[in-house]
């Protein structure tokens, strides 16, 4: 039987061991538009079988070969060539690139229609997929996008054995960030078991967590600040050193909790490195172009009284958003400088 959450009282959220029910009721529904990636193929042709309605099939590029304003056009024009009308629904069946331009091309399509999503890796199920951002890159990454809610997402964490372990991995930062910010047990469930946490009660108690903040504050003024835990270091050095996204995070991780220990007197960076080490992750990282870093942050030396909002601990699952300044940012590339 699946698992339900809500998210707000935009999406409703099915988590099973096998594939829960994709579609809500719906009687004026007349087709889908399946969009997928290389990876999730066999899921989407799955999910084709069951939703009970015509669909067509999309295989976009992989990753965020698919976030392209030329994919999104191409695909406009394919839902046009469909027919794809008001009341039907697009579905994504794939990782975090693949729900982020199903949930943008239905954001846009006739000014807005349904979007399903099924998330076929850990971190498009824990975090991609709730909370309505949707996007593609342009320039910068995600420069183009618009808050648009899923009506369901629909997870089957069966899905996730077939991950390469590299990208399993960054699902479990993803989930180790939400359990500093919100889940004690969660937290202590993978501090316990490493990757072999048991993914279901994995992707649940994550969920609850993210849901729990977006619910509060849809458009993240100010409550959904503290998910960036862990981004604001792990955002520059994955773009200065392209690091994947996870890795990063985990880094970024080490480096907020460096900096949690000046401004909230809380120390979790020895916790911090040995439970990302347990699971797989990397805590620091040779060769940091500080300057790039700093610059890309907006806190160089000269720039001194200038000040960057961060999401810190002031304790396990007590988030805080503090200005931090250019001595903080020293302190946490040093902590994660090996
Ligand atoms: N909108 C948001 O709030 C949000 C949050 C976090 C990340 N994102 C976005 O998510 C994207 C990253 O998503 P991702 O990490 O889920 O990966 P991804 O979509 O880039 O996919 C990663 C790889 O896994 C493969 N794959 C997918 N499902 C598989 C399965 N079940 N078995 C085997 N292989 C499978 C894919 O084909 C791909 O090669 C980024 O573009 C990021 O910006 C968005
Ligand atoms: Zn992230």
């Amino acid at each position: 039987v699946p698992t339900r959450l809500n998210v707000g009282d935009w999406t409703e959220v099915l988590v099973g061991d096998e594939l829960p029910p994709v579609l809500p009721e719906r009687p004026d529904r007349e087709r889908v538009a399946i969009l997928t990636q290389p990876g999730a193929r066999d899921l989407a042709e799955q999910v084709a079988q069951v939703v009970g309605v015509p669909s067509d099939f999309r295989v976009l590029p992989d990753r965020d070969e698919a976030k392209t304003a030329e994919v999104l056009s191409a695909t406009w024009e394919w839902l046009a060539g469909i027919g794809l009308g008001r009341a039907d629904t697009i579905v994504g069946v794939g990782g975090g690139a693949v729900t982020d331009v199903a949930g943008f091309a239905a954001a846009t399509w006739m000014r807005g229609i349904e979007v399903v999503h099924v998330p076929t890796t850990l971190l498009a199920a824990v975090d991609a997929s709730i909370g309505g951002k949707t996007g593609i890159n342009v320039a910068g990454k995600n420069l183009v996008g618009a808050f648009w809610h899923p009506t369901r997402v629909s997870v089957d964490v069966s899905c996730f054995r077939s991950l390469p372990a590299p990208v399993l991995r960054e699902g479990f930062a993803e989930a180790l960030k939400t359990a500093y910010l919100g889940d004690r047990d969660l937290q202590d469930l993978l501090v316990a078991h490493g990757i072999d946490a048991p993914l279901r009660e994995v992707v649940e108690r994550s969920i609850g967590v993210k849901a729990a903040v977006v619910g509060a504050d849809e458009r993240e003024a100010h409550g959904r600040m503290v998910l960036n835990y862990g981004h604001t270091v792990g955002h520059a050095i994955e773009r200065v050193h392209a690091l994947s996204h996870g890795d990063a995070v985990a880094i970024g991780m080490v480096a907020a909790a460096a900096v949690s220990a000046r401004r909230t007197g809380f120390d979790a960076t020895p916790e911090h490195r040995a439970t990302l080490a347990g699971l797989g992750l990397p805590t620091e990282f040779a060769g940091i172009d500080r300057d790039r870093v700093r610059d890309l942050i907006g806190l160089d030396k000269k720039r001194s009284g200038a000040g960057v909002r961060m999401a810190l601990l002031a304790d396990y699952q007590r988030p805080v958003v503090e200005v931090v300044d250019p001595s903080d940012l020293e302190a946490a590339l040093d902590a994660i400088t090996p």
